[in-house]
């Protein structure tokens, strides 16, 4: 089984997708990594000279191929979900767990960064809630949710290993379509 990580820029998708691969003995990739490995150059360079829609191409192809992985956790980049047909592409390649980070949380990690191209230019602030109120509906479709705020790396990983486990104990064991009949109740004194 994989586990594939999505959420907003600066949810914690890379650190935890690290940790949580070390405690379950899983390998570990991250999509914008591997993009910037088959481009040669940052994705923010990339945005510059072919625009964001030859990124999101590179994007839906990598998501394509990660259903032929076994026994990975996948940090995807936070605008994955923007093409048509990714979630569905990503559950393909396994469970979908979204990382729900608080919003401040978010604006204030971005605002030391200079890396990500989408909140480099405007008002990081209206750029991340437009973003994140347009994503939150796709985000929301996930296998499972993490609520991370005011968590640590070590604590969401735990809560993800627990539901996961949980969410399979489920699976295993639905709810019985027929129960039997409801046992006769005991009567009398005794
Ligand atoms: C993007 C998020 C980035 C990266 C690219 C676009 C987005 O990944 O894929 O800059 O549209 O939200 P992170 O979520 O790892 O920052």
């Amino acid at each position: 089984m994989n586990l594939v990580l999505i959420g907003f820029m600066a949810s914690g998708k890379t650190a935890v997708g690290r940790r949580l691969a070390r405690r379950l003995g899983y390998g570990f990739l991250d999509t914008d990594q591997l993009i910037e490995n088959e481009i040669g150059c940052t994705i923010a360079q990339f945005f510059e000279i072919k625009g964001e829609a030859a990124f999101r191409h590179l994007e839906t192809k990598l998501a394509d191929h990660l259903s032929s992985l076994r026994n990975y956790v996948v940090a995807t980049g936070g605008g994955i979900l923007t093409t048509p047909g990714n979630l569905e592409r990503l559950q393909k390649a396994g469970m979908v767990i979204f990382l729900k980070a608080d919003q401040e949380e978010i604006i204030q990690r971005l605002e030391r960064d200079v890396n990500r191209p989408l909140v480099k230019k405007g008002n990081l602030r209206e750029t991340v809630e437009r973003l994140n109120a347009e994503r939150l509906p796709e985000y929301s479709r996930s296998d499972l949710i993490i609520d991370t705020r005011n968590k640590g790396v070590n604590r969401v990983s735990g809560e993800i290993i627990r539901l996961i486990a949980d969410h399979l104990t489920k699976q295993d064991n639905p709810p019985d379509a027929n129960p039997p009949d409801e046992e006769p109740k005991a009567t009398g004194a005794g």
